[in-house]
């Protein structure tokens, strides 16, 4: 037996020992989407791995409860979501029993990837930008549509009556489910959601205990303290107050260049922290790490870009963890972060 014809008995054998039912589930936005798993893959860094490899990481993501994947249409030039809708094929995975959420409208300097052929670097949401991102992304994916589509970053010279036609067209073609948008302001969300008839659901940021700016510009608010600097707008506010779900990005980087902070000897305090916290609740750092975003009132969804198949099931694990407000706390000032 071939090594893919072995990894695909095992998958079989996985989908009828399916395990990960004790993973949170949550509604995405207002949609119909009631069931998403709490913890999502996000798929950009599949690119790297074999095809044997892709299939083990979606068996590994299935088995641990996460049915919701994240993935656009330049991750890996463009390899990421070929590789994933490949190993979705091979693994025999439903395509109702999933959702899949792309992003588009970056155009990287080298062309060809986003479907059109475009050479930037820029941002783009013009109307045939975005239904060309949403084809190639349906090719690569091979479904015949995508429960979410998100604008993957803010275009500056957005024309939004033109982004509400191309949702329109996307809609009613039956290519996408919803809509949401990602590292946009609350008034570029308020912008845009006035000129179009679909809903934004989502907004995805960066967030997480290396990355809590959404938090401390709130909670130091008019302290003078360089935590205290607005850099988001109070989106976690917005995004209650109008039912729209966070999802964050890279949840286990500290900043936007530092690395991973999880057992890395330059956060010495959050990792005793995160330790002695895995220890109580008998899951691993990673876990707590992800516990934290889930502890947040707001319903954030995480979404986890780890590629190995031990860690993503136990970064998934966050079921039995149910930090009390103190915990939450130690863990945002072990953060390197103040009260004021
Ligand atoms: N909207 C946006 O602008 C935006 C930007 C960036 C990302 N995203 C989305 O967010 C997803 C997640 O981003 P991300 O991959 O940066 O998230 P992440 O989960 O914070 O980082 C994943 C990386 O960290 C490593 N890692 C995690 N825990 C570790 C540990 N304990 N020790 C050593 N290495 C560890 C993983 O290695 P292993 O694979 O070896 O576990 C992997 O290389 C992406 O796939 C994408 O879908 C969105």
């Amino acid at each position: 037996m071939s090594a893919t014809n072995l990894v695909r008995a095992y998958t079989k054998l996985c989908h009828n020992t399916w395990k990960g039912e004790n993973m949170k589930t949550q509604q995405l936005g207002t949609s119909e989407v009631k069931d998403a798993s709490a913890v999502a893959l996000g798929v950009m860094r599949i690119s790297e791995k074999s095809a044997d490899e892709a299939i083990q990481v979606v068996n590994a993501a299935l088995e641990a409860g996460i049915n919701f994947f994240d993935t656009a249409d330049i991750y890996g030039a463009g390899k990421s979501s070929t590789v994933f809708g490949q190993a979705l094929k091979d693994a025999q995975v439903n395509r109702e029993d999933i959702y899949l959420q792309s992003k588009g409208g970056i155009i990287l300097p080298d062309g060809q990837i986003n479907g059109d052929g475009l050479k930037g670097p820029r941002f783009d949401f013009s109307k045939d930008h975005l239904i060309a991102s949403v084809d190639i992304e349906l090719e690569r994916l091979q479904t015949e549509y995508l429960d979410f589509f998100l604008l993957h970053r803010p275009d500056v010279l957005m024309e939004v009556d033109e982004i509400a036609e191309a949702f329109s067209e996307l809609k009613a073609s039956g290519k996408v489910r919803n809509f949401g948008v990602s590292n946009f302001t609350p008034l570029q969300i308020q912008l845009l959601q006035q000129a179009t008839d679909q809903r934004l659901e989502v907004n995805q940021l960066q967030f997480g205990l290396g990355h809590a700016d959404m938090i401390s510009e709130t909670l130091l608010l008019n302290m003078g303290e360089e935590r205290s600097i607005e850099r988001t707008f109070d989106s976690l506010t917005f995004a209650q107050l109008n039912k729209i779900t966070i999802q964050a990005w890279s949840p286990f980087q500290y900043g936007m260049f530092e690395g991973v902070f999880v057992d890395s000897p330059k956060f010495g305090k959050l990792n005793d922290t995160l330790q002695a916290l895995a220890d109580k609740y008998g899951v691993t750092k990673n876990g707590i790490a992800v516990a934290w975003i889930n502890r947040h009132p707001a319903g954030i969804q995480t979404i986890i870009g780890s590629m190995n198949p031990t860690r993503i099931k136990e970064m998934s694990d966050i079921d039995s963890v149910n930090l009390t407000k103190q915990e939450w706390y130690d863990l945002y000032l072990a953060a390197g972060n103040i009260l004021p």
